[in-house]
């Protein structure tokens, strides 16, 4: 019998076993308060959110909230999000200003945290105590990467590129930070921020959970620990477009229909109401040129490379360069990351699924996710950035691509099984889910380490 009274972090992972209490008892979440969140490199947002001086966003997590800004000079700088004085938050949400002015009581800062204003300040005459340089606001660090802003509020914090090291290697030439904003959806869901994020980081569910993809997609994969994180690296023993092995289909002679339903399938079921998601439109439209365009009898390899030169070709028409990946890279970069410790990567060709989960207040069993697409886009394709939050998402269902409301459908009702007393831990597939029990190592290490 399961015995949820026995201290945390005694029950060790493996990579065929994670105990579930990670991912419902409180004593971890109330862990996870002091030793993570406080100590970790988290993203806070990406820089196209902050392109103009004095643009800020602010970063919530567990009680502490960030003010990330671009200042006087273009570079990022983070800040605690609280007035020297008497502690009133200074900042909400994301805008512009040229100082932070503290609604209170009229003290203020410049964009670089330096105390500007203190209102009466003759009144502290001789308050030896008292001494400018000790009221700037209270820097946090930043980190930057692909686009994407991180933010660690511990002063003492392992070194940015250290921690990155190993998705800056692998996905570097991905070059997402060329990436733009699709959509970004903000949303909450009823379960612990760790089994909202798992579900995305494992291509274990695919067969089950999007049978859609089985007609041209092999699924089957590898998963790795890299450093901090992880990620799976599909094999392809079978050419892009010819159906999953378990489907017992053979590897059809022409893979022109295969290659082009890919696309079609990421455009219809990964896409919102016009096809974006986790490529561009182009991409998928251009793809389709090879049903009409090739002539049959082609090799697998060169109907692939030819609908990547039609890819690459609508791109060019529209100013956008791919990055050029060699073969090695491509399987080095895979086709799914977890970045340590709240933010899954999913991409191909010219796009990216952004999702990131952090805790929901102290409810534990409730977090706040977000689920964004960044693509290549020439700057005049870009939209304007809309942030749509969905306080339940299941009143908004038509708003997600299909695909992703198939792994929503999912997450609530795991969480509610993760406390069944018939649970005796989690069984992780040491292939094919290697993340999630790296991921979950990795957690007890900052859990527990001390
Ligand atoms: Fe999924």
């Amino acid at each position: 019998m399961n015995d949820l009274s026995i201290p945390r972090g005694e029950r060790a992972v493996r990579p065929d076993f994670v105990p579930q209490e990670d991912n419902i008892s409180p004593e971890v979440a109330r862990l996870e308060k002091t030793a993570l969140w406080t100590r970790t490199w988290q993203m806070a947002c990406r820089e196209e959110e902050i392109p103009q001086v004095g643009n800020f966003v602010t970063y919530e997590v567990i009680g502490q909230s960030i003010i990330v800004v671009r200042t006087e000079g273009g570079t990022i700088k983070a800040f605690h999000n609280v007035c020297q004085h008497r502690g009133q938050q200074l900042t909400a949400g994301c805008g512009t200003v040229n100082k932070f002015h503290c609604r209170f009581h009229g003290w203020q800062w410049s964009l670089d945290g330096e105390l500007l204003r203190i209102q009466d300040r003759e009144d502290y005459d001789g308050c030896e105590q008292m001494q400018d340089s000790d009221l700037g606001l209270s820097e946090v660090r930043v980190g930057l990467w692909g686009g994407f802003v991180y933010i660690n509020m511990d002063p003492d914090c392992e070194p940015f590129e250290q921690y990155m090291a190993p998705v800056m290697r692998a996905l570097g030439p991905m070059k997402f930070e060329d990436m733009r904003f699709a959509w970004y959806k903000t949303m909450v869901i009823k379960a612990n921020w760790k089994t909202a994020l798992e579900s995305f980081m494992e291509s274990y569910h695919v067969a089950s959970i999007h049978p859609q993809y089985l007609p041209m997609v092999d699924e089957r994969n590898k998963s790795f620990a890299e450093g901090l994180h992880g990620k799976h690296v599909y094999i392809l023993e079978r050419p892009m477009g010819a159906p999953s092995f378990r489907t017992g289909k053979p590897v059809p002679e022409d893979l022109r229909e295969g290659i082009a339903n890919v696309l079609a399938v990421f455009k219809e079921w990964v896409g919102d109401a016009e096809g974006k998601g986790q490529v561009t439109v182009r991409s998928a439209d251009a793809a389709q040129r090879v049903l009409t365009e090739l002539p049959a009898g082609l090799s697998p390899m060169d109907v692939t490379m030819a609908a990547i030169g039609f890819m690459m070709e609508a791109a060019a028409k529209e100013g956008v360069q791919w990055p050029i990946l060699s073969m090695e890279q491509a399987m080095d970069a895979g086709v799914d990351w977890n970045i340590f410790p709240n933010m899954v990567l999913v991409f191909a060709f010219d796009g990216c699924l952004v999702f990131r989960a952090r805790p929901n207040g102290d409810d534990h069993e409730s977090c706040i996710f977000d689920m964004w697409s960044i693509l290549r886009m020439a700057p005049h394709e870009v939209p304007p950035l809309e942030r749509e939050f969905y306080a339940d998402w299941k009143d908004h269902v038509d708003k997600i691509p299909k695909l992703l409301v198939q792994d929503l459908r999912n997450m609530e009702s795991i969480q509610r099984g993760l406390h069944s007393l018939g649970l005796k831990g989690l069984r992780t597939n040491p292939v094919q889910e290697v993340q999630i029990s790296h991921f979950h190592e990795v957690l007890h290490q900052y859990l527990y380490a001390n």
